[in-house]
């Protein structure tokens, strides 16, 4: 029997291929979904894969009731209710291996564009100016990195770090023993990582669990001066605080490639239409006093979007549906 599957948010490349792949079933697809009129429109659908942008939260699943299977594009899955999910039988998976690598050298396009003041460098020569005064950066040979989370993106930015002969501090709950090994990464505990890193950089999920993981209490351990990554999520990181180290000079820093709540910082217009609670309106603002900051760089979600990573993450998506439409379904995550 065929099977009625939808896809959120594709580029055309990806229509071509995806259409190919499951002929024989009847496939749609959507643009990104932003009123919950639109989810309406996915009710006659078993099968939906969206991005991160595509919020599966309680009031958008509960319109989906012939729902059987979510796969998203991406190896987070915090804009998906999983609890829900699973109360309605729906099944979940992520690609968990498509890019560790491609976050990594992102990561480390941050760190380099803070160090040697890239972003600075390049709007004054666009200027016809070759003066140097304010453009002098930093070695990272010989400073220290903590890296939190050393999972597969964590343990490529380890293997990085190293090569730029950096010292490595790393925190995580699971330890591996191969970075300790190879790279001669120290495991120590959060508080020591702030305190003694130059650079911190985070890639763990976000749930529950990290929630604010640095937030108003533990940010102030961090050394002065020192430097803060997050390609990970926005929600990681308490912004107001982190806003006032960076105010502070406690931070001399940041590079970003995702923002608290910066689902609505790309669809504000509609903020004007909605009810929106106060905190995610503060949040919004906040986005936007980090955005307009002099020592943050941002990038729009951007770290996962190489060419390579893309196609492993159709190539895993396309075996998701495969396997589920089989009764066996891989890389679950409910
Ligand atoms: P992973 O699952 O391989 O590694 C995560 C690590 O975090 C694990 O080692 C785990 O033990 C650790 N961890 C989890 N909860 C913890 C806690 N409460 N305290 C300490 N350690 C904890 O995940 P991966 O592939 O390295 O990705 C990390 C995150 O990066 C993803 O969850 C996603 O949110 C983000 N990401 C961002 C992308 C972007 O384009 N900006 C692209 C891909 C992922």
């Amino acid at each position: 029997m065929p099977n009625n599957i939808a896809f959120i948010s594709c580029e055309s490349w990806e229509k071509e291929y995806l259409k190919n792949k499951f002929k024989g079933n009847r496939v749609k697809f959507f643009e990104q979904l932003t009123c919950e009129a639109d989810y309406a429109k996915l009710q006659q659908f078993d099968i939906i894969s969206g991005f991160i942008n595509t919020s599966f939260q309680a009031k958008n699943l509960a319109k989906l009731k012939n729902l059987k299977y979510i796969t998203t594009r991406s190896t987070g899955f915090d804009h998906i209710d999983i609890k829900q999910a699973k109360k309605m039988g729906i099944k979940v998976s992520n690609v968990p291996l498509y890019g560790a690598n491609t976050v990594a050298e992102h990561t480390f396009a941050l760190i380099l564009t803070l160090s040697r003041k890239i972003y600075e460098s390049i709007e004054r020569t666009k200027k016809s100016d070759f003066l140097l005064d304010g453009l002098r950066g930093f070695d990272l040979k010989g400073k220290t990195i903590g890296v939190i989370g050393t999972g597969s993106i964590g343990e490529h930015v380890v293997r990085m770090a190293d090569g730029f002969q950096m010292n490595i501090l790393m925190y995580d709950v699971f330890k591996n023993t191969r970075l300790v090994k190879k790279y001669k990464g120290k495991y120590v505990t959060l508080t020591k990582l702030l305190k003694e890193s130059d650079i911190i950089t985070l890639h763990l999920p976000y749930n529950k669990a990290t929630h604010h993981l640095l937030n108003a209490k533990n940010i102030k351990n961090i050394k002065s001066g020192s430097y803060l990554i997050n390609t990970a999520r926005g929600g990681l990181v308490e912004t107001k605080a982190f806003i006032k180290a960076l105010t502070s000079g406690q931070l001399a820093g940041a590079g970003l490639d995702v923002l608290e709540e910066e689902g609505l910082i790309k669809e504000e217009i509609q903020l004007l239409d909605r009810q929106t609670s106060r905190e995610k309106l503060s949040a919004v603002l906040q986005d936007h006093i980090l955005l307009k900051m002099d020592n943050v760089i941002v990038t729009p979600h951007n770290a996962f979007n190489s060419g390579e990573a893309l196609q492993r993450i159709l190539n895993t998506t396309v075996e998701n549906i495969e396997r589920f439409i089989k009764g066996k379904p891989i890389n679950l995550v409910n």
